[in-house]
């Protein structure tokens, strides 16, 4: 269980303007439980996956995860716990380390004993074997830098390193977003696979609302800092295309109200 109990983030501007980025953000996300994100550019999407990643001490409120608060948790001391998959390939892996490398960094994630880049030959065999399943051919490729490889073929890899160690939370900001249509299906239909599997509690950032109503359990739009519109699988089976659209685009947050 993923609890936010009224989170709120100001941020504060050298010309002494602030702005409310989270306000009073409630959200109670069960065991197992695949949410999609969507809202504008700006609703605070990236902040909220920021406050539960412990990249951003929220101004107020209390985020527990499996029953402990980690409100004042540091992002590392998180990390065992949380992987996040972003936009871009680059900052999800390090191009400069080989494939078999950056397993070995997500392997150890949140372990604080050295950052062995080294895989033990089991590992490396259950690597080769994972990254097999994707059918992209790349565990033939395990010793190639991560930056020769394609956006997409990152991405998917992303994704497998990011599930690797069975994370409490699975993070994904955008994460087919620069992808082009064909291979962020492949990567999307990837994700969801290897989140059923692994029966992951997960949170998945998306503009695309055809994505946000074909993938997971519950659907939250968010806008102006705040959770308008926050539907079950039966609601999020039900809502079209443009009734979401039109749900939760330029209304004034206190007029909105679910009527599917
Ligand atoms: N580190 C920061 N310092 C100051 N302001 C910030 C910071 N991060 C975000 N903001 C502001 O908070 C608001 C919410 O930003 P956020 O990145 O959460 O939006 P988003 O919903 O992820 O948008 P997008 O769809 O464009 O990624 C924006 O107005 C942004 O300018
Ligand atoms: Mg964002």
């Amino acid at each position: 269980m993923v609890e936010l109990e009224q989170i709120s983030v100001r941020f504060h501007y050298g010309d002494g303007s602030t702005l409310q980025a989270l306000d009073q953000v409630s959200l109670s996300i069960p065991e197992g439980c695949f949410v999609t994100v969507v809202g504008n550019n700006g609703a605070g999407k990236s902040t909220l996956l920021n406050v539960l990643a412990g990249t951003l001490v929220p101004t107020s409120g209390r985020i527990c995860i499996a029953g402990k608060e980690v409100t004042h948790w540091s992002e590392v001391r998180r990390a065992r716990w949380i992987a996040r998959v972003f936009a871009n390939a680059a900052e999800s892996t390090c191009g400069n380390l080989t494939v078999a490398e950056n397993f070995a960094v997500a392997l150890r994630r949140g372990e604080f004993h050295g950052l062995g880049w080294y895989l033990k030959a089991e590992e490396r065999k259950h690597i080769r074997d994972q990254v097999a399943r994707l059918g992209l051919g790349l565990e033939a490729h395990l010793d190639r830098p991560m930056e020769q490889l394609s956006s997409g073929q990152r991405q998917s890899l992303s994704v497998l390193m990011a599930t690797l160690t069975h994370p409490k939370l699975l993070l994904l900001d955008e994460h087919v977003a620069n992808l082009d249509p064909e291979t962020a299906d492949r990567v999307m239909a990837l994700t969801e696979s290897l989140i059923r599997e692994e029966h992951l509690t997960a949170l998945m950032v998306t503009h695309e609302i055809p994505y946000a109503l074909a993938y997971g359990d519950r659907l939250v739009a968010m806008e102006r800092g705040r959770v308008l519109v926050d539907l079950d699988a039966a609601q999020k089976r039900e809502v079209s295309e443009e009734k979401l659209r039109d749900l939760y685009r330029s209304r004034p947050a206190s007029t909105l109200a679910l009527a599917t």
